[in-house]
Parts: structure tokens; sequence; C-alpha cells
């Protein structure tokens, strides 16, 4: 008998279609609550699981779980607790790479539609309030010239650093998480004489714009509350493409709500899909349902990276994007 793969809900072509050909597919219609994924998992009916960030993968399931590895359809693997998978011998995948330029790509989206009230300024055409070319109609901010504050300087930080320098903004970061050891020189590479590396607080007190880029850990959950919120530029904007948890999305709504800070551009939110109490009415965000990697060609090679991932584990093999040793 071949490899058995159990995916949670259905993936692009290019990833199915590398499962079938190394084993049995059963791929979910729609995700499965947490009971059900567990007995799933347990049931020893499969070698692996391909799941979703919203699957929740935790200690307690993954120590009844019958598995041989867990690839997850996503860079992030918050949803996975991963000493609990090494504990109990099973490996876990992930997909970095593919999406870095898609993922910057939203972030200076947010950065710029933010700047320049994109949304609010589409809602005033539809809605019929555009009455010709006025002096002070829809002023925004300018991007070029001001700061840029990375939190964190992975893969994406860079990607986005990259696309605003060619924008003319001032780049700075502090490295992943806070309190992390600092980037080297080596380490800076093409970014060196370019970007600027300073303590954490001085990101958040100098940023005109501050775009989280770490991944969502004990250690950086709520990194951003009421207090970073307070010590940021009362013009300062919050860019969040990384994981929603991450910001205290009460204190954000009363940061945006009392002018603490000008705005917010966010592609995640702490509890998805739910949005918190009030930011839906703020005109000085723009809110985008977590498709930061969501072109066509990213998802395919997502899918075809997680499934090359879970036939490795299948079979016994180190999958090439491990998460765990
Ligand atoms: C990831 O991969 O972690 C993104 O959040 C979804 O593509």
């Amino acid at each position: 008998m071949g490899s058995r793969f159990l995916v949670t809900t259905p993936v692009p072509a290019p990833g199915l279609e590398l499962l079938e050909a190394a084993g049995q597919v059963t791929v979910l219609p729609e995700l499965p609550d947490y009971e059900t994924l567990g007995e799933l998992c347990a049931s020893g009916d499969y070698d692996v699981v391909l799941t979703q960030l919203r699957d929740q993968m935790d200690a307690p399931l993954l120590s009844q779980a019958r598995l041989r590895g867990v690839s997850n359809y996503a860079v992030g693997y918050n949803n996975i607790d991963v000493d609990a998978a090494t504990a109990n011998g099973i490996m876990v995948g992930n997909t970095p790479g593919v999406l870095t330029d898609a993922t910057a790509d939203i972030a200076l989206l947010l950065i710029l539609g933010t700047a320049r009230r994109v949304v609010e300024a589409d809602r005033l055409v539809r809605e019929g309030n555009f009455h010709g070319w006025e002096p002070e109609l829809m002023l925004g901010h300018d991007v070029s010239g001001r700061v840029l504050g990375l939190a964190g300087f992975g893969r994406i930080a860079r990607a986005t650093a990259r696309r605003a320098l060619g924008f003319g903004m001032e780049v700075i970061f502090a490295p992943r998480p806070p309190g992390d050891r600092p980037v080297s020189d080596e380490e800076l590479g093409e970014f060196t004489g370019k970007v600027r590396q300073v303590p954490w607080t001085e990101l958040v007190e100098r940023s005109d714009f501050l775009s989280v880029h770490v991944p969502l850990n004990e250690q950086t959950r709520h990194l951003v509350d009421t207090d970073v919120l307070e010590r940021m530029k009362p013009g300062a904007i919050l860019i969040n493409t990384a994981r929603g948890p991450i910001v205290d999305e009460a204190a954000l709504v009363e940061a945006l709500r009392n002018g603490t800070i000008a705005g917010a551009g966010l592609d995640v939110f702490e509890d998805e899909p739910r949005l918190a109490p009030g930011l839906a009415e703020l005109p000085n965000t723009v809110l985008l349902p977590h498709v930061g990697s969501a072109t066509v060609p990213v998802r395919s090679e997502m899918a075809r990276l997680s499934a090359l991932n879970a036939v490795a584990m299948a079979e016994g093999r180190i999958p090439p994007h491990a998460v765990n040793p």
C-alpha cells in the first residue's frame, strides 16, 4: 500500500497531483472542527496530514495522533505545537520562500494605501461624492523621505525593505524578536549602508510606518500593546502582514480612536475572521482578509512545496522544508 495523505481542505492542483502520484489522498471538502481533526489524526488511517493555518495542531491532539508528519500549507506554523510534535516523533514542514515577494507587495500596498487613504477615496467615488478635482480633496501623506520601521528582519521584512528603498523611504529595523541577537554586518548583506539596525524603543519612536514581520510565539504575542502604541508618533501608521495576535487589537482600536496613532493597514487579525469591536468602523484603516500570499502562482507553489514535504515525511525522509530537527 502506498502512502496515505489527509488534506484538510482542497489546495491547488499541483499539490494534489504530487500527493496522488505518491499514494492515496483524502481531501476533506472543508476544514474539520477540532474534534474531528483529532479523531482523523488519531485513527491510524493516514501517514501525513496536510494542514492549514486554521487547523489547531496542539499538544493534546498531537499526543494522540498516529502520524509520521504534519505538512503545513503556510510559512507560519504557530498553529502547530512543534515541541509536542517532536516529542511524539511527528515531523513538521512548512512553505518558506515562495510567498516572500507576494507578502512584501501587500505590506507596501498597505503602506501606500493608508498613506494615500485609498479606501476612503474609493468609497467617495463609488458613493457619488466626487464632484471634480479640488485643491484639498483627500489629502494624504508622502511615503518618500519618511521612516519605515521593520519589526524583524527576516525574508519578508527584507523584501519589504527593498521595495520601500525604491520608494525613497528611510528604512530602519530591530531584530526579531525584540531583544534577540543583533543582525551581524555579514547578515546585512545587500542592505549594508542602506538600512540601519536600531534598538526596539528607537524603532517604535522613530517610525512613520511600523511594519510587523516577526513570527507569532509567546515572546511576540501582543508585542504591539498599549505601551508601544503610546510611544509611537501621533502621525504613525501600523502595518501588520504577519499574524494578528502580535498586535493587541483592542488597544489598537483605542489608539486609532483617540488619535494616539494615525492609521493602520492590516492583513491579519487577532481572532480571524472576527474583528475587534469598532475596528471596521474606523476610517483610518485598510483591512484585508489575510491575502499576503494570495496570488495564483504563489498558492500553487505553496501546494507543491507542502506536497513535497508530505511525500518525504510519508516515506520516512526528512522533508525539504523541515521545521523540527
Ligand atoms: C503563511 O504562509 O504563513 C501565510 O500567513 C498564509 O500564506
